[in-house]
């Protein structure tokens, strides 16, 4: 891997979760293994008043917590390089001192005007921080390059992620505005790539004529915990499947770029979100459903319900679950179903794209039940991270009995490879300035224009009911019409609940 050149890395929000958790520790991670630039500064940046003491110490409780590797000399070397500026957003004499402030360690560190923005803010500085950036000259590339990293949700809706973008490309060309999403971090969802195009017997059946139906879950055992303010305006269908899922889905079903590189791969993604069919008011009563967890008791544990939770409106209609039905309109996929969902407090945290092949024409043995001369291919991206392919073999002894087993690839048995945090592998490849695993603009509005239709039906037909789920549960159960009814059911990862938190293949 490439040590990225000298610069500085500015976070607003720097007191906040994510800094702590994830940024920071990840930065400390790319340090510990020699891919930080000879030359760097982190500036954290936010209103309390903290000193760069103060704020080393407070990140260095989030590296102890939160980092891969622990070496004590290295967590006081690399927070020599951590600094503490508080800015007020909304402020250009802020914004003004702030620049002072970058000038001066620039200085001290004799390092070029190249700089990354990283807006680990509320959404609404999503426009007022870059606007402010620019009014102070902080995208001029004149003198080096200047790049911002916006986090999700970019936006709330098709029209208001429009807004967003069009007030940034006021400032910012694309190449310098970086879209983050968590899941094209992860190794498992790159490897969705890698497995698809490196392997000549894949390739081949990735068809409508080959392949009967593609399902991807996205299951959490945790509740909302302290987000429910924030997760009250977003719902799952916003925080999980407008981003994270559509991104897997885009790799899951993109044709073969012509090359690696970012601007290919990501023609091919956006092509993929312009072909999912758009749903009618109609669709979404039939192809959509949504779901809260109500409070329960699981395994002793009494659980409060989505809307006893703090932040929560007790007659909240957000939804905790949603599960849709769609298709991709193009030669590859016309007619194949694509079946998603994603929900809090169901049973085990597991992320997985299932493959679901067609059955032989003709099935010739015994116990056609159990695996009916169909495979599966399922790509676990989380946890136990791996590949596995089901097929039928013969139960030896008489007759011609046929059992489904697993050909089983754990990624953990590549144990010498240490397998970097999304943010880390992300945060590296914004200081290279590599946008491959980013989202362009473009694909993030085809994404809204997917699920626009979706929210402003919830919004406006108050007959599409929410249903209650008990926590621990998959879901409500007309989630599992949704895909019983074309004669399929939903793989369940963990139907255990005495095993919640560990995958259980079944
Ligand atoms: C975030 C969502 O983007 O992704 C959270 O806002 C969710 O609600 C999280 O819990 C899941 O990420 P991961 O990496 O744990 O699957």
């Amino acid at each position: 891997m490439r040590k990225p050149e000298n610069q500085i890395i500015l976070i607003f929000g720097a007191s906040g979760d994510l800094t702590k958790r994830k940024l920071v520790p990840s930065l400390y991670d790319l340090y510990d293994q020699n891919l930080m630039p000879d030359k760097f500064a982190i500036i954290g940046a936010s209103r309390s008043d903290l000193g760069d003491a103060n704020y080393r110490n407070e990140m260095k409780e989030g590296i102890i917590k939160f980092a891969l590797s622990q070496n004590k000399e290295k967590i006081d070397d690399f927070l020599n390089s951590v600094f503490y500026q508080s800015v007020d957003a909304k402020s250009i004499d802020s914004f003004l001192a702030l620049k002072n402030r970058l000038q001066k360690i620039m200085d001290e560190l004799q390092v070029a005007e190249k700089i990354i923005f990283y807006l680990s803010t509320p959404p609404s500085l999503y426009s007022v921080i870059p606007e402010n950036l620019a009014k102070v000259e902080l995208n001029n590339e004149q003198k080096g390059w200047k790049r911002i990293i916006i986090e999700k949700p970019f936006g709330y809706n098709l029209e208001t992620a429009k807004e967003l973008n069009a007030s940034l490309k006021l400032n910012w060309k694309e190449n310098q505005i970086y879209r983050i999403d968590h899941y094209l971090g992860k190794e498992t969802v790159q490897n969705v790539l890698v497995t698809r195009f490196s392997n000549g017997i894949f390739e081949p059946l990735w068809n409508r004529n080959y392949i009967d139906h593609i399902e991807i879950t996205s299951a959490e055992s945790i509740g909302v915990e302290k987000r429910g303010g924030y997760y009250e305006g977003s719902g799952a269908l916003r925080d999980m499947i407008q981003n994270h899922l559509l991104q897997l889905v885009g790799l899951i079903a993109m044709e073969p770029p012509s090359s690696m590189d970012s601007e290919s791969i990501r023609n091919e993604t956006e092509k993929v979100f312009q072909s999912i069919r758009k749903m009618s008011e109609k669709d979404v009563h039939k192809s959509v459903i949504r779901g809260q967890y109500l409070s329960s008791t699981v395994k002793g544990e009494k659980m409060l319900g989505y809307r006893e939770e703090n932040g929560v409106n007790p007659e909240s209609k957000t939804e905790t679950y949603a599960a849709l039905k769609f298709y991709i309109d193009n030669w590859r996929w016309g007619g194949i179903p694509f079946y998603i969902r994603t929900g809090k407090r169901l049973p085990t945290r597991v992320t997985e794209a299932v493959i679901h092949f067609k059955s032989t024409p003709h099935f010739l043995f015994q116990n056609k039940s159990i695996n009916n001369g169909s495979n599966q291919l399922i790509i676990r991206i989380q946890p136990d991270e791996g590949i596995l392919l089901k097929i039928g073999m013969k139960v030896p002894g008489g007759g011609f009995n046929v059992q489904t087993v697993n050909m089983d690839f754990h990624y953990s048995e590549l144990a010498h490879q240490r397998v970097p945090s999304a943010y880390e592998r992300l945060l590296l490849d914004s200081m290279l300035g590599d946008s491959t695993l980013f989202a362009r603009g473009d694909a993030v509005m085809s994404a809204w224009e997917f699920l626009d239709p979706v929210l402003t039906a919830w919004k406006n037909d108050k007959s599409i009911p929410i249903y209650g789920y008990p926590c621990g549960t998959w879901g409500p159960e007309v989630a599992d019409e949704l895909i019983e009814k074309d004669g399929s059911t939903w793989r369940y990862p963990c139907k255990n609940l005495a095993d919640d938190g560990i995958y259980c293949e079944l």
